[in-house]
């Protein structure tokens, strides 16, 4: 297992989030839909998981069309031009196509024609990961405003003949602008972690170089989500609650400390246990699961957006976010507000 862990603390700027923006797709997949495409029940879905539905791109939409919708609300907020930006990180295992990057596509899209723009592929923690990398180049004085992304278009990897994934993903886009802090608001820490002994529980197999298109892969479904549940909910259940731990020891905190907790929207159960096992009272943890399923690496910058913009947040106010993911990966930071 790998760790990284980005502390402030050691005299340089910190960066802070000035400006969210979040976009999903119109078109609204039920789980009353899925009942009529599956063998499932809304009961169930609900039951197991809390989602209650999820938004789902049309034909012809890509993933860069929902992060130039999210980033253009971000920079909106941080009242930043398209030129103003330095650095696009875009978190997602859902690019457009697999060269060039999504980054770039989005880079061209919003006219940020003074960025340096490249993907990062951590899955859902992608958006955490990219914030830590941006306030490392930010705190050194590499680059002032960066723009985080986050963004899925899982719904077109999915087989919706297999119930046991087809009902968990869902599609969006998140963005948070980054710039230099002038005062105590700003990332605090971040921490990383991956462990690729985890890589086998959640793949995409096909497409790319183990296993390249062919009419053989599509046939036997590489192209799609596969999914061991069990062994990625046993894993999600442990990761959550340790990374949220560490992330809180330090920065001296303690669970009474944070105002709002906003974890990976991946299962109502997963995120109750890990509440739950910090002591945090539901009125703390935000939560808008039954919305949108699971959109990975838009998860967490989505929730933050809508937090912010649904007054959830205060200045000075102390987030702590969590997630994880394929890899596996999972992460986690406290920010003050
Ligand atoms: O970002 C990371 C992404 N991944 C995750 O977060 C996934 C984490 N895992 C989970 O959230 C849960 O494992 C699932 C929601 C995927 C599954 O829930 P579960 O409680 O672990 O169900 P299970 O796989 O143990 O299945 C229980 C039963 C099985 O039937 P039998 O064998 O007991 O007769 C399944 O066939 O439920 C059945 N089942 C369903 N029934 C109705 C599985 N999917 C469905 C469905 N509708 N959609």
């Amino acid at each position: 297992m790998a760790v990284f862990q980005v502390q402030n603390g050691d005299g340089l700027r910190r960066s802070r989030i000035v400006g969210t923006g979040s976009y999903a797709p119109e078109r609204v997949l039920t789980n009353r839909d899925l009942e009529r495409m599956i063998d499932t029940t809304d009961e169930w879905i609900v039951e197991r998981t809390g989602i209650r539905e999820r938004r789902m791109v049309l034909d012809g939409e890509a993933s860069s069309d929902l992060a130039i919708e999210a980033s253009r609300r971000a920079l909106d907020m941080a009242g930043l031009r398209p030129e103003d930006v330095d650095l696009i990180i875009l978190g997602t295992v859902t690019p457009d196509m697999l060269t060039p990057s999504c980054a770039c596509f989005v880079q061209q899209g919003l006219g940020a024609r003074n960025a340096v723009a490249f993907d990062l592929s951590a899955a859902c923690p992608g958006w955490i990961f990219g914030v830590s990398i941006a306030d490392s180049y930010i705190r050194t004085g590499a680059c002032r405003n960066a723009l985080i992304v986050g963004v899925e278009t899982l719904s077109k990897f999915l087989d919706f003949d297999d119930r046991s994934t087809c009902i968990l993903f869902g599609d969006g886009a998140g963005a948070s602008v980054l710039v230099p802090s002038e005062g105590p608001a700003g990332v605090l820490s971040s921490h990383l972690y991956s462990n690729g002994e985890g890589g086998k529980f959640i793949t995409i197999p096909g497409g790319g170089s183990r296993n390249p298109a062919s009419e053989q892969t599509v046939s036997e479904g590489k192209h799609y989500v596969h999914m061991d549940g069990k062994e990625v909910y046993r894993f999600a259940v442990r990761s959550l609650r340790e990374t949220a731990m560490v992330a809180l020891k330090a920065n001296n905190l303690t669970p009474e400390d944070i105002d709002l907790f906003i974890p990976h929207q991946a299962n109502g159960r997963i995120i109750d246990s890990t509440a739950g096992g910090l002591g945090l009272p539901p009125e703390k943890v935000f939560v808008n699961l039954e919305r949108y399923g699971n959109t990975s690496a838009a998860s967490i910058p989505i929730a933050l957006d809508e937090a912010v913009r649904g007054g959830r947040v205060n200045e000075g106010g102390l987030i702590l976010l969590a997630s994880f993911g394929a890899g596996f990966t999972w992460a986690s930071s406290v920010i003050r507000w």
